[in-house]
């Protein structure tokens, strides 16, 4: 429909009040504002109408992901064991992961264990077992360990920042990560470990809140201190068995790793399996 110009406009305003008026509404208020002036008009009108209400910012609806947060830390600041920890995150609908995995994967390996080790999300074998490190990547981990004498069975507790699968194996967002990182900080917070070992770089930056390549934290005496820990905990970073196996030639680099592992437990006085 073609734009009126002011004439018109003006044609059918008129009209329209005749047409109120004829229907026996009162129109004096609304023809004396339209009589007057243009200026004296708008100020008419703005007197008649109601007092300029300052606008009430609208209810901000909170992102889901920062009341998923909020709500993780609330289960996991609330458990006071890995037990219970365990049980909130299994009961735990926050993250939008668990819709689409077959199994909560939390951890796997004695609770009270002196050492932990972090991964970085399930994939599919972990994701059908419920068990962290149990497809080729967790194969080869069980050898890297087995070699400093660190075994899932005894010595080793070892679970993830992330506990459902991500489809496809793709990477965790960065909400999915946030969503569970009040999760896996408690568990740290609970075992109070002796050394804490972050496989990838995935796992260390997201538990030591960074942004760094991996080649920059790895194999370094890192000092995990956050609050709410009693004790700033001993922290290693090695090179995810993933990698390594698309990477083979980075073993070396690998085995430097453990061997600086093996020297820092012997230190602090964690029992290894040693083999004569
Ligand atoms: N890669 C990880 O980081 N974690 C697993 O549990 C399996 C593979």
């Amino acid at each position: 429909m073609a734009a009126m110009n002011v004439p018109e406009t003006q044609a059918a305003a008129r009209a329209l009040l005749a047409f109120w008026r004829a229907a026996g509404v009162d129109m004096d208020e609304a023809e004396a504002i339209y009589a007057a002036a243009p200026a004296r008009r708008a100020q008419a009108a703005q007197q008649a109408a109601p007092a300029p209400v300052a606008p009430r910012p609208a209810p901000r609806a909170r992102p889901k992901a920062e009341s998923s947060v909020e709500s993780a830390r609330a289960l996991a600041a609330a458990a006071q064991s890995v037990a219970e920890l365990r049980a909130a995150v299994e009961g735990f609908d926050g993250c939008a992961l668990k819709a689409t995995a077959r199994n909560t994967v939390f951890s796997d390996g004695p609770d009270d264990a002196e050492v932990l080790l972090i991964g970085e999300a399930p994939g599919k074998d972990e994701d059908e077992q419920g068990k962290p490190f149990v497809g080729r990547s967790g194969k080869l981990l069980d050898r890297m360990l087995a070699t400093i004498g660190l075994d899932r069975k005894f010595n080793i507790m070892i679970s993830n920042t992330i506990y459902w699968r991500p489809p496809g194996n793709r990477d965790p967002t960065p909400g999915e990560s946030l969503t569970c990182l009040p999760f896996v900080e408690r568990l740290i917070e609970l075992k109070q470990p002796k050394l804490l070992i972050l496989a990838g770089k995935a796992a260390a930056n997201t538990v030591l809140r960074r942004d760094e390549p991996v080649s920059r934290l790895r194999g370094r005496r890192l000092n995990y201190a956050r609050e709410g820990l009693a004790l700033p905990v001993n922290t290693m970073v090695m090179l995810h068995p993933a990698y390594l196996l698309r990477q083979p030639q980075q073993k070396r680099q690998a085995w430097t790793d453990l061997l600086a592992i093996a020297a820092w437990l012997d230190e602090l006085g964690v029992a290894r399996a040693v083999k004569s």
